[in-house]
């Protein structure tokens, strides 16, 4: 199977060629990136000579670029988007641009082509916050925040292509992922290589917001899995079935990295903050697909992993991050 993946340089994106490289010997990837803040090429340093593996350099929104880097592929699986819930609140326009327009232009794409498969890639926020239960893939839609939003904008955009053209999309929507590669503004990474340094982590309002967490690894396996046995306009919710509350989640990391609480640093709330996000993931499961790390380890493999590649994200802590990060934390 030949595959253009879009946003592979970033978190997941760089996860999941290296999950297909490495599961699939006669593969091919394609990676087209934007190379924005979040992506980053060391993150595929070690797959950049496999001679399955390209890369281009480049935008989803430029339709022209997108139709000759799709021509002749068996699937598309769009991971290139912007991501970071504080980033939409400042500055919300990149985000409808790449999460909204970027989907429409790979849908053209992917219709004018007919290439045989566009797994879209998404995420639980769209649900909105669920204070009980779990959100189910036919839930309404009830984002909270511009980046919920427009992720929102692009599944209903893919759902219709498909209801109008039969364009044959797909949608995977996943709970919080964490593991190696995560651009350090996200809270796992941004507390692990902050107590590593020594220095005050962030915890917003009560700390009593809870996540479903999955590692990454598992991600790429559900993705894996849906890509090849998945059908055609179907959505499916990837669930880490590990909930956790913030405040758990940092003493964990404290300890893992074996740094003292007085490093917690409550500060003002992010504004619409939703309070619990969890999803039922019967469906995926009826795929054959299950988590196969525990959420303990996987959480103290990851630390390891960030106290092992300083030389990753050190340099990313420094230039456009701390810009933002003055803007973000120097108020709260
Ligand atoms: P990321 O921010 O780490 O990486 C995004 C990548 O997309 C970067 O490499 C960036 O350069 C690229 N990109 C951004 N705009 C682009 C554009 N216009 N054209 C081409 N490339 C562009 O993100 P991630 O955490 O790897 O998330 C990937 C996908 O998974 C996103 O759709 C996100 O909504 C979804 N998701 C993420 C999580 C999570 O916890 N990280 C959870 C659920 C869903
Ligand atoms: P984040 O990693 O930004 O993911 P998302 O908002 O997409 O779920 O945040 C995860 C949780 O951690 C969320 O409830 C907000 C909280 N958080 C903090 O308490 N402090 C921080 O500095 C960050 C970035 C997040």
């Amino acid at each position: 199977m030949k595959v253009l993946v879009t946003g592979g340089s970033g978190f997941i994106g760089s996860n999941f060629i290296r999950h297909v490289l490495t599961a699939h010997p006669d593969d091919s990837v394609v990676n087209l990136d934007k190379l924005t803040y979040a992506g980053n090429p060391a993150n595929l340093k070690d797959v950049e000579r496999d001679p399955r593996y390209a890369f281009v350099h480049g935008d989803i929104c430029d339709a022209t670029l997108v139709r000759d880097v799709a021509q002749g592929v068996d699937a598309v699986i769009n991971l290139a988007a912007s991501t970071h819930v504080d980033r939409s609140l400042m500055e919300p326009d990149e985000f409808l641009r790449t999460d909204v327009f970027g989907v429409f232009t790979l849908l053209e794409a992917v219709k004018e082509l007919k290439i045989p498969r566009l797994l879209h890639i998404s995420t639980d926020e769209v649900y909105g916050s669920v204070e009980r239960g779990s959100s189910r893939e036919s839930d309404p839609l009830r984002p909270s925040n511009p980046y919920s939003a427009s992720k929102a904008g692009g599944d209903l955009l893919a759902l219709a292509y498909w209801q109008t053209h039969r364009t044959p999309v797909l949608i995977t929507r996943s709970s919080n992922n964490f593991g190696p590669y995560q651009y350090p503004e996200k809270v796992v990474p941004l507390f692990i290589t902050n107590a590593l340094e020594d220095k005050p982590v962030p915890l917003y309002g009560d700390g009593r917001n809870v996540r479903d967490w999955l590692y990454v690894l598992d991600n790429c396996t559900a993705i894996d899995l849906v890509l090849r046995r998945g059908k055609d306009g179907q959505v499916y919710n990837i669930g880490g079935g590990h909930e956790v509350e913030n405040l758990v989640l940092t003493r964990q990391i404290l300890q893992l990295t074996g740094k003292p609480e007085t490093l917690i640093q409550p500060v003002r709330d992010r504004p619409g903050h939703d309070r619990r996000y969890a999803l039922d993931s019967k469906k995926v499961r009826q795929l054959g697909w299950a988590p196969r790390h525990r959420f303990g380890d996987a959480l103290a493999a990851t630390v390891a992993w960030y106290r092992e590649h300083e030389a990753w994200w050190r340099p990313l802590k420094s230039g456009e991050f701390r810009a933002y990060y003055e803007k973000q934390y120097g108020n709260r």
